[in-house]
């Protein structure tokens, strides 16, 4: 393209060709390009990297988030097939993968995702040796210590998106029905994204004020309040956002979003993500799920060991134990 040499005035410095705030988003479906549009329209980076192996998806995607680039923040967007698009990331998010079918077990989908993050996690970490990779495709957990495993990278720095999406559900939901904001709502889940998911009824609180304390039996399934219900409608929410739309990609997309804003700026916010927690709640299993984490440029800083029950503590190694029998399946 020519320039117009009487615009711009003699170079004062040369302009710098990469900044600290790249992304790659491997997968361009419909978690990635939810995850990429929070990106852009949040200001979280100053370039972004798409890689996907449908070429032309992958370019029509990169060329509509460009053309509303003059109504935001400036971001550098580029897209390719070949994994070199990505060099000099910081984080790599990997969406890619096939999603669940209707009805369908996020455990079930393990091998299939296997051997695409075979073809994913080596290519990125060659182009990006100290990057940070966030894992998104299901089973989030299984595949996060597959990336892991294929990646070389320390534990710290290989993430899963795991239930952080599980606990805005849950804070959600307690929202409705106390009417207050979900922000306000506190609560955590734990354990798999998925089926075996652990609330932590203990703890979950409005202003400090412990539910449990106020209705001892919050939760449980005597509960008179029928909070226990609200647990089953997190787990429930996925199969029914996909029986109805198709797939989910909004509430993953903005988890992610402030998932990387965490890491990239360094802010040492507390997150429910997938990470490597043998050691951790009596878990004895090489296993990754997710527990409260402080975030920062490195990656997982600090696990959170929170107060637990009994109770709680033995649904936590009921979620390792299935994560484990799974693990132990998987073809390298
Ligand atoms: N962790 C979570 O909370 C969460 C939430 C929603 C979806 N997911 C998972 O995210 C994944 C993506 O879901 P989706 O709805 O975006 O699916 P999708 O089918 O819309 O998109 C998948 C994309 O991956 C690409 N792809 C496939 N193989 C590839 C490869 N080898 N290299 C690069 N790209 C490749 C496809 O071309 C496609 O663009 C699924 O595994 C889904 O289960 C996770």
């Amino acid at each position: 393209m020519a320039s117009i040499p009487q615009l711009l005035m003699d170079e004062v410095q040369p302009a710098l060709t990469t900044s600290g705030g790249k992304v790659t988003v491997v997968g361009v479906g419909q978690v990635g390009m939810a995850c990429a549009f929070s990106l852009v329209t949040q200001h979280i980076c100053s370039e972004l990297a798409l890689v996907d192996v449908a070429a032309d998806k992958l370019r029509g995607e990169m060329m509509d988030l460009q053309h509303g680039l003059t109504f935001l923040r400036n971001v550098k967007i580029e897209a390719n097939t070949d994994y070199s698009v990505s060099a000099g990331s910081r984080l790599c998010i990997v969406t890619a993968g096939a999603r669940q079918r209707e009805g369908e077990s996020r455990l079930s989908l393990v091998q299939r995702n296997v051997d695409i993050f075979k073809g994913i996690i080596p290519n990125l970490v060659k182009y990006s040796p100290n990057c940070i990779l966030l894992v998104v495709s299901n089973p989030v957990d299984i595949l996060t210590y597959v990336a892991w495993k294929l990646s070389g990278l320390p534990k710290n720095r290989v993430i899963g998106s795991g239930t952080n999406l599980d606990s805005s559900r849950f804070r959600f939901h307690l929202s409705q029905k106390l009417n207050v904001a979900p922000s306000s709502c506190h609560g955590w889940i734990i354990g798999e994204h998925g089926d075996s998911s652990v609330p932590v009824w203990s703890g979950v609180n409005v202003a400090g004020v412990r539910l449990r304390d106020l209705n001892p039996l919050v939760g449980t399934p005597e509960d008179p309040d029928k909070y226990n219900e609200m647990h089953n409608d997190v787990v429930n929410s996925a199969y029914e956002v996909i029986r109805l739309k198709g797939y989910t990609s909004w509430a993953i997309g903005t988890s992610c979003a402030v998932l990387s804003r965490a890491l990239l700026s360094n802010l040492r916010s507390i997150y429910a993500v997938t990470t490597a927690v043998q050691g951790y709640q009596d878990i004895d299993k090489d296993v990754f799920l997710s527990l409260p984490v402080v975030l920062g440029e490195n990656g997982v800083t600090h696990i959170i060991k929170q107060t637990l029950t009994q109770a709680e503590i033995d649904q936590l190694k009921k979620s390792a134990d299935t994560l484990w029998d799974v693990q132990a399946g998987i073809q390298f």
